[in-house]
């Protein structure tokens, strides 16, 4: 789908998700999860904030999204849970970082809109530190026969309407990637995954040599 359709999509959802930000939909599995973040953190396809509330003390946030929108819900959720944070406006599909920048990297619910998965977490790879950690909140494929056909069925008017691609494999997306799973707990039919996981410099230094012979 053309970009900037899709940021437009986004851009209209922005009071939903503020909406269930203000609900803290979620908020066990968010709890969990970005309690674990630490130092320098990159959240990407930030939305309305819905992480804020979570972070511990001390972090320091660099939060990318492309829907200006969702950017200023998100500001408003940064300034009222005391985080500090910058923001970018951009597609983080483009954006590029300085190897080793972060000591953590969150996505939650990110991995349905991407162009390309695999290659965003290569990045995760080249970005975060050798001892740092990325931590994945994301949804996609049942591994239930009968609700994987469903969202099989109706992914074509979720991409339409949302711009999500209701049934990405994101254990075939993780295993195509570079990052080292340590941890993963699988919640709703194994639709949620919750990652916690560090990245593989090894694999990506093999690679490039390989790749230069
Ligand atoms: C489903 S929402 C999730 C928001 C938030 N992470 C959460 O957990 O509530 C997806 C978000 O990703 C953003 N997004 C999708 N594709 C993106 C891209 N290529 N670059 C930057 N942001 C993107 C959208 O603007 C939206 O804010």
């Amino acid at each position: 789908m053309d970009k900037e359709k899709l940021i437009s999509k986004f851009d209209h959802q922005s009071k939903i998700y503020e909406m269930r930000r203000k609900k803290q939909s979620e908020k066990k599995w968010r709890e969990k999860l970005i309690g674990s973040a630490k130092g320098k953190v990159l959240e990407v396809a930030v939305g309305a904030g819905a992480n804020f509330y979570f972070y511990p003390k001390n972090v320091d946030v660099t939060a990318v999204d492309f829907s200006g929108a969702m950017l200023s819900k998100a500001k408003e959720s940064a300034t009222a849970s005391n985080v500090r944070a910058t923001f970018i406006q951009s597609d983080i599909e483009s954006i590029s970082f300085p190897e080793n920048a972060f000591d953590t990297i969150v996505s939650t619910f990110s991995f349905c809109g991407y162009e390309h998965p695999v290659r965003l977490l290569e990045s995760f790879n080249r970005w975060c530190k050798p001892d740092g950690q990325i931590l994945l909140m994301e949804h996609g494929l049942s591994s239930n026969r009968l609700i994987g056909s469903t969202q099989k069925i109706i992914k074509p008017v979720f991409l339409r309407v949302v711009g999500c691609h209701l049934d990405r494999n994101m254990i075939n997306i993780f295993q195509h990637s570079p990052i080292h799973i340590h941890h993963m707990e699988r919640y709703k039919f194994n639709t949620v995954h919750l990652v916690w996981a560090s990245p593989n410099k090894g694999l990506l230094r093999v690679n490039t040599k390989n790749a230069l012979r």
